[in-house]
């Protein structure tokens, strides 16, 4: 079975798209340095597969790094999760975000090209949207970022665009991820930001494990049904499979494609607080408070285009998204926690 390299492999996503790469049969070298995930990691996949991942830990910016990784292992496609997230950070330290977000995926790019590998597929997000001009999100919408982070998306995109113009045998998959949350259903892998958590599931499943005294609502005035911010939230194993249906798609039609990968549905914050109140079985205390600064009110996707070339949609609902959050945070309540050994 063709082999995938993972760049950015322990972290949130990259370390579920991992489990879901193996469940669907193939072979997967995780490359990641730690700057924002644990190796703990690496011994929850080995138990959840029953198999020693295979992995280096490696800057994806280290070119003789990435050449070794590329010399050891016959790798049919990348899958290039390596990035830095926290849009306030961006905003704070852009050059920190341009050299990460765009120097990594150049130097990604670079070593794959030395080592004749030409079909990647790219994290992005669906900020590269910005202000909805229309509802739901289509891929044909306009696309302009509204923050550090998001330009490095919308750029890195369009550095990939140029590269497949430069160069056709370049296969893309340009991924627009709406709102990922949930962890897989073991409860062994999940999220686990560090410091106070910037995203709203992260930040309630700490006040439900008492991390966090409550969670402060930004925003009770939108203009939605309830006046809270509405967001387009998957499950983290949905996104993991599009991921394995992205790679199948530049492996067997061996074409580009851009997709929006969300549900399609729009959620409340407080329709979310709820759902976690009924996975956790007590109420979370909330407060209403201002707006988050560049926070935008309402945004969805128009999934078809995802089920029509992929083959993919969303099972799972919000309340399993809460269900499968909690389970990991009540097992795990500091998360991976600071002092694992690893033994992968
Ligand atoms: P994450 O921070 O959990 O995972 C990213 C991983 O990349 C971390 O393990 C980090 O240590 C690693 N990394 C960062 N820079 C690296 C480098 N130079 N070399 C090697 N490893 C490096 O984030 P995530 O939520 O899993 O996001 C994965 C990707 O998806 C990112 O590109 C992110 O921008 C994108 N994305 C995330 C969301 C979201 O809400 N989580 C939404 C849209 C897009
Ligand atoms: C969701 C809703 C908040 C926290 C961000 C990035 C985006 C992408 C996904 C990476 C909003 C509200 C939040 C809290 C709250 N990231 N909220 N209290 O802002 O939609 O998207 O993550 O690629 O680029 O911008 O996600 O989870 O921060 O917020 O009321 O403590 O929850 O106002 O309505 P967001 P989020």
């Amino acid at each position: 079975m063709a082999k995938i390299l993972l760049t950015g492999a322990t972290g949130y996503i990259g370390s579920h798209t991992w489990l879901a790469l193996l469940a669907a049969g193939f072979d997967v070298v995780g490359v990641d340095d730690f700057s924002n995930s644990s190796p703990e990691v690496l011994n929850r996949l080995r138990e959840l597969s029953a198999q020693a991942p295979v992995f280096v830990r490696a800057d994806v910016n280290d070119a003789a790094a990435m050449d070794a990784v590329f010399a050891e292992h016959r790798v049919a496609a990348v899958v290039h999760f390596a990035a830095f997230k926290a849009v306030g950070e961006s905003t704070a330290e852009p050059l920190k975000y341009y050299a990460n977000n765009l120097g990594g995926l150049i130097g990604t790019c670079a070593a794959m090209r030395r080592h004749g590998v030409k079909a990647l597929v790219f994290s992005s997000s669906a900020t590269v949207y910005g202000e909805p001009q229309f509802l739901p999100y289509t891929e044909a919408h306009p696309l302009a970022a509204m923050n550090v982070y998001g330009r490095t998306k919308l750029m890195g995109e369009q550095i990939l665009r140029d590269l497949e113009a430069a160069d056709s045998s370049w296969n893309f998959a340009w991924l627009r991820y709406f709102n990922p949350v949930g962890a897989h259903e073991s409860g062994r892998i999940g999220e686990d930001p560090r410091g106070i958590p910037n995203n709203l599931m992260p930040y309630v499943q700490q006040v439900a494990v008492g991390r966090r005294e409550f969670l402060s609502v930004f925003g009770g005035d939108y203009d939605t049904p309830d006046g809270t911010g509405v967001r387009d939230y998957l499950h983290v194993m949905d996104l993991a499979e599009g991921h394995v249906a992205a790679v199948r798609y530049l492996l067997e039609a061996q074409r580009s494609v851009t997709v929006n990968l969300g549900t399609g549905v729009g959620v409340s914050v407080l329709e979310l607080l709820k759902a976690f109140e009924a996975a956790c079985g007590h109420a979370l205390p909330y407060r209403i408070v201002d707006r988050r600064a560049g926070d935008l009110p309402s945004y969805y996707a128009d999934a078809s285009l995802a089920r029509k070339l992929l083959g993919w949609q969303a099972r799972r609902g919000l309340q399993q998204m809460c269900d499968d959050s909690w389970r990991w945070q009540q097992a795990n309540p500091d998360g991976y926690g600071a002092s694992a050994e690893v033994q992968a």
